[in-house]
């Protein structure tokens, strides 16, 4: 029996997991889930393709599984997440007739569109918010804004919902969610990279002048899907206290801890093949991380894993997609293929182990 990752963090913030619906009634998976857990997110059910595949036909079914799964053991639930550029189907997106709202022919044809398209995402949020208002704890309400690659200054990621709306449908995300789910509810911007520059500055400023607009916002969602090797430590202190200093909330909402760099290698095939000092690498990684929310535990009130063992990740695709054989093996867990401790495990239980 080894110790309990979320009783050894109790003091300092909550310790989630990514899960799929099949997840809960694997018994190995959910035990490790209740005893380790205290708070869990939809990797994918509740994300707008899932909940309104098409318009005006919600399917609530599997997103009911995972909220059940959290009030049966008294866990929090972080909700993933009302709006997004992927995963969101493509009605959204066209007119009346079917036509694509973006028609590079017709520049008018967005601003026709803009009140629809607007009207829509008050919509879908109205009815999500209204059914799980009681049970979410955190609402991812806007994913992955930023886009340091987009042609406007401000690194507004420019999907269809910025060119359509503006930053309207960011504004029109958090007013609904607050309207719907009251002064209480915790309201979260999700990205990734938030670490580092151009896209942590880009964020803060975004975030900044939504508050000084009046949009009510509590919180930053760090997805923190990082490498052994990057980012530094001190960027992501430098990350998290910048908005600290904003007076918002921060929470780790995706972590993962790729074994690989960027692109990744993709070189192991199987868990077996990667070399134990890859392992040890990485726990020195968890270490330091998780000495840095701790000793920032005033500013963080959620940290979040993107899975739970590492038989699940996303980042076996990934691996996959750049390797050279096409089969890549990622391991980005503090539990194995199997279930086992992990020298990551130890490193964030032991306050000795990795330093
Ligand atoms: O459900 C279908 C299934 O019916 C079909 O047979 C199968 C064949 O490919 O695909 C299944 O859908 C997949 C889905 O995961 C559920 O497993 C999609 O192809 C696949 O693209 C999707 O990937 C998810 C990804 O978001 C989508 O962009 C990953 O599981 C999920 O981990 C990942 O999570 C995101 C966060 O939401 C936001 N931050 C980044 C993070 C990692 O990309």
């Amino acid at each position: 029996e080894v110790p309990s990752i979320e009783e050894k963090y109790e003091d300092s913030f909550e310790i989630g997991a990514a899960v799929e619906p099949e997840h809960l009634e694997d018994p190995i998976r959910a035990e490790i889930l209740k005893k380790h857990y205290s708070s869990v997110v939809a990797e994918n059910v509740m994300k707008p393709i899932n909940i309104q595949p098409e318009e005006g036909e919600f399917n609530f079914e599997e997103a009911d599984q995972i909220v059940e799964f959290a009030k049966e053991n008294d866990m929090d639930l972080r909700f993933h997440t009302l709006v997004w550029h992927s995963q969101v189907p493509d009605w959204f997106f066209q007119d009346e007739n079917g036509d694509p709202m973006v028609d590079e022919e017709d520049p008018e044809k967005r601003e026709e569109n803009k009140q629809l398209l607007l009207d829509r995402i008050e919509n879908h949020i109205e009815t999500v918010v209204e059914r799980y208002k009681d049970d979410v704890d955190a609402w991812d309400v806007v994913n992955e804004t930023i886009d340091p690659n987009a042609s406007n200054e401000r690194g507004l990621r420019e999907s269809p919902w910025y060119q359509i709306t503006g930053d309207e449908y960011i504004k029109k995300a958090f007013e609904t969610t607050r309207r719907v789910a009251g002064e209480d509810a915790k309201l979260f911007i999700n990205d990734y990279n938030t670490e580092v520059e151009p896209k942590r500055t880009h964020l803060y400023n975004l975030v900044e002048g939504l508050l000084e607009d009046g949009v009510s916002i509590d919180g930053v969602g760090h997805q923190a899907h990082i490498q052994i090797g990057w980012p530094t430590i001190e960027e992501t202190r430098k990350s998290l206290q910048m908005f600290a200093d904003l007076g918002l909330d921060n929470q780790i909402t995706e972590l993962d801890v790729s074994i690989y760099g960027w692109p990744p290698s993709g070189e192991y095939n199987t868990y077996e093949e990667i070399p134990e000092e890859v392992l040890e690498a990485q726990a020195d990684k968890y270490d330091e991380l998780f000495r840095l929310y701790e000793e920032m535990d005033t500013s963080i009130s959620n940290v979040t894993f993107w899975g739970i063992a590492d038989n699940h990740t996303w980042l076996d695709d990934r691996a996959s997609e750049y390797s050279d054989d096409g089969i890549g093996k990622d391991a980005p867990f503090v539990f194995s293929d199997r279930y086992t401790t992990k020298p990551a495990y130890w490193a964030i239980m032991d306050d000795n182990e990795g330093a």
